[in-house]
This record gives C-alpha cells, sequence and structure tokens, in this order.
C-alpha cells in the first residue's frame, strides 16, 4: 500500500535518484528549508519505509492574458488569478513507469481541491518537453504564450462524481 504524506524532516533521503540531479539536489538538501519558510510544501509517497518519491505544492498566480481562452471564457477578468504550483514531482528511478508519478499528481490534485486558499487551477513549469508530455498526458493544457507552462482546470475536476 503505498501513502502519501508530508515530508518529515528526519526521513532519510540520501538514497533517493530520480536521475534528474537538480531534482533530487533540491530534495536532499533544500525541501525542508522551503517548508519552514512557507515557501513549499513538500509531500512523499512511501511503501512501507520505502521512499518511492516527491512532489511540492505552493501558492502561485497565473496572469490573466496567459489562461488559455477555451478556460478564461468563464473567468473573472481579474488582472492575475490565484493557482497552486507543483512545483517538483519526482519519483525515483527505481520505480518509475509504475504509475506513481500518476499516484503523486491525484494526491496532489485532492490536496488542492482540499486548501483553504483556493485556486482556479495546478499549474507547472515543466522541466523539458519531456515532463511536459507527462503532464499533458494527464489532461494539463499549455500556456499559449508559454508551451513548458501547463494548467490543469480544477473546477471541472470537482464537478467530477
Ligand atoms: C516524469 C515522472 C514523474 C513520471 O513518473 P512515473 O512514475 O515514471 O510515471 P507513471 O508510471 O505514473 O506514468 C503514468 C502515465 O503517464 C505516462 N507518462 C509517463 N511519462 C510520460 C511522458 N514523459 N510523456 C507522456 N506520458 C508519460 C505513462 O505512460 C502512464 O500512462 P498510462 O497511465 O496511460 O499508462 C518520472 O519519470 C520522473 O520522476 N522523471 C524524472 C523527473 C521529472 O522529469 N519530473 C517531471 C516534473 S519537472
Amino acid at each position: 500500500m503505498i501513502r502519501v504524506l508530508p515530508l518529515d524532516s528526519a526521513l532519510d533521503r540520501a538514497a533517493f535518484t530520480c536521475g534528474v540531479p537538480a531534482l533530487d539536489q533540491y530534495f536532499h538538501i533544500q525541501a525542508t528549508q522551503d517548508a519552514k519558510r512557507l515557501i513549499a510544501r513538500c509531500f512523499v509517497a512511501l511503501r512501507e519505509d520505502r521512499l518511492l518519491g516527491y512532489y511540492t505544492l505552493s501558492s502561485a498566480s497565473v496572469p490573466f492574458s496567459d489562461v488559455p481562452p477555451s478556460l478564461s471564457r468563464r473567468l473573472p477578468r481579474y488582472p492575475a488569478l490565484p493557482a497552486i504550483r507543483i512545483g517538483r514531482l519526482a519519483v525515483d528511478i527505481r520505480h518509475q513507469g509504475q504509475g506513481l508519478g500518476g499516484v503523486l499528481l491525484a494526491d496532489a490534485i485532492q490536496r488542492a481541491l482540499r486548501a483553504e486558499a483556493p485556486g482556479f487551477s495546478i499549474v507547472v513549469d515543466a522541466k523539458d518537453a519531456q515532463a511536459a508530455a507527462f503532464y499533458r498526458h494527464h489532461g494539463f493544457l499549455e500556456l499559449p504564450s508559454r508551451p513548458l507552462c501547463l494548467l490543469l482546470p480544477l473546477g471541472t475536476i470537482r464537478k467530477l462524481p
């Protein structure tokens, strides 16, 4: 059984590697500092005590002019709209391709829907075209002006049974 929990600073993260040094380094060194300073919260996926992956959430805003027209038609024309950012998301290289990226994403969506300070969407800055493809596969929409920035509207998810 997989559990997704807030990162406990006592958790040993040294052996985690997703194959992208910047994402590993962030997790090993920076994640607990960012949590203490209220910059981002980090969540980890565990199977028994095995560390499988992590992601971070923080607040964000999206300029109204960047929102895809299919979506902006139904939104108020404020200069910027509140959103929730997945800053980083990574699965240990030994466990990739087993559905864990999807599990982390689903957990992030659930937490975003429950957040007391709402966001109209989840937003991500994909690190490259391959990461962007992962998010598109899960229904994220590209921002027309910035193809590596994608968003997933939460209003439509809330309506699902
Ligand atoms: C990208 C990453 C998080 C995906 O996690 P994963 O556990 O290997 O992916 P999953 O097994 O959950 O894949 C779920 C689905 O996404 C699809 N998918 C995975 N990577 C994909 C990609 N790059 N492009 C398109 N689809 C992709 C899978 O085919 C699968 O589809 P299905 O549900 O229809 O079978 C993982 O490979 C990783 O950590 N990579 C290194 C870090 C990284 O690039 N992070 C991206 C955020 S910046």
